[in-house]
């Protein structure tokens, strides 16, 4: 990796990506040209802060999905604050799809991932062979994505969908001792469980993918339709899968809620590089049906989002309601 040594000027510890513009400019954001390095699940930004007091030759980005997490790193950054460290909250595969540009990152590691072990559960690790996809677009010509876990199985599980993506070659070596500070590894250390680590080096010269969906806005709002009609008398769900040129959107099921009034649909939307489970309402007031996305967990607001209150809107007019105006 290359570095350079200017000082940065930037005193921010929050990206937002609600206000600053999409694809990120990293040496806009830290006010400095420099190598970029990103930490996704940082917990507690033990070696986020590390990373930014021992390398101040790089520009550090954290990102975290867990808002008490990020509580607590904000707090630990708070009190040194690092010119080059700046965290993001929210989900780490978005910030590499949608946020950071092509070839723009130096090395990205992800220290103690979720192992999810249960087989059920396996689509939610981070690292599948899309996550290497992207990271291989993302990733400068000499650039790295460093793996450490406590877990033997999410190991050869992270090597063999980084072998399926034919982007990287790997280097097995021990973890740097920093790499044995952050709170997981301390805690699985002193369980004496073993460390495993790796490094992957981006290898391949695939040309950079243009992003298929891109974030609209961060406000739900404006993904939603208005119809007139009766909900009361939809009893009958039966789960479809909608297959789209880009991915697909699962209509999974359909409650009423405990007053009768409304209807929640619970779906999954399946974006290259993105899946999200949300909630779309369906809600009599004043003026008509409002049918939107439920604020709860945070949607990220994509494209697919919108598909996603097209085909409920389409299915309840199936069902007698009328399509009054739409905004998607
Ligand atoms: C087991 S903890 C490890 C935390 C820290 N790296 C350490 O070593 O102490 C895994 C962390 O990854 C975060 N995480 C899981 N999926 C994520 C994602 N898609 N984007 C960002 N953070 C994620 C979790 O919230 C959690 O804090």
């Amino acid at each position: 990796m290359t570095t350079t040594s200017s000082v940065a000027s930037s005193s921010r510890l929050f990206l937002r990506p609600g206000a600053d513009e999409l694809p990120l400019d990293s040496a806009r954001l830290f006010g400095r040209e420099a190598p970029l390095v990103v930490e996704i699940g940082f917990g507690n930004g033990w070696f986020l802060e590390y990373l930014g007091e021992s390398y101040p030759q790089f520009n550090v980005l954290g990102v975290e999905l867990s808002v008490s997490s990020t509580g607590r790193a904000y707090k630990r950054l708070l009190r040194h604050r690092l010119p080059n460290v700046i965290m993001y909250r929210g989900d780490g595969r978005f910030l590499m799809r949608d946020a950071l540009p092509d070839r723009s990152v130096s090395r990205i590691y992800v220290n103690f991932p979720d192992p999810w072990p249960r087989r059920k559960h396996r689509d939610r690790r981070l690292l599948q062979s899309d996550f290497f996809d992207l990271a291989a677009t993302k990733l400068q010509r000499d650039g790295s994505l460093v793996l450490t876990t406590d877990h033997p199985e999410y190991f050869d599980f992270a090597r063999g969908q980084a072998r399926n993506s034919g982007a990287f070659r790997e280097e097995i070596t021990n973890p740097d001792a920093a790499l044995l500070q952050t709170r997981y590894a301390k805690k699985w250390l002193k369980q004496q469980k073993d460390i495993f680590h790796v490094r992957f080096h981006r290898v391949d010269d695939r040309p950079a993918q243009p992003p298929v969906v891109t974030l609209l806005s961060q406000e739900l709002l404006m993904q939603h339709a208005l119809m007139t009609g009766d909900l009361s008398g939809i009893t009958d769900f039966e789960k479809h899968v909608h297959l789209l040129d880009w991915g697909q959107i699962v209509m999974r099921d359909m409650y009423r809620s405990s007053d009768g009034s409304r209807l929640v649909f619970t779906v999954l939307v399946e974006e290259p590089g993105l899946k999200q489970d949300i909630l779309i309402e369906a809600e009599p007031r004043p003026n008509g049906v409002f049918v939107g996305i439920q604020k709860f967990g945070s949607p990220l607001v994509t494209h697919g989002l919108g598909e996603a209150v097209r085909l409920v809107t389409e299915w309840l007019a199936e069902r007698g309601l009328t399509v009054v105006k739409t905004w998607y």
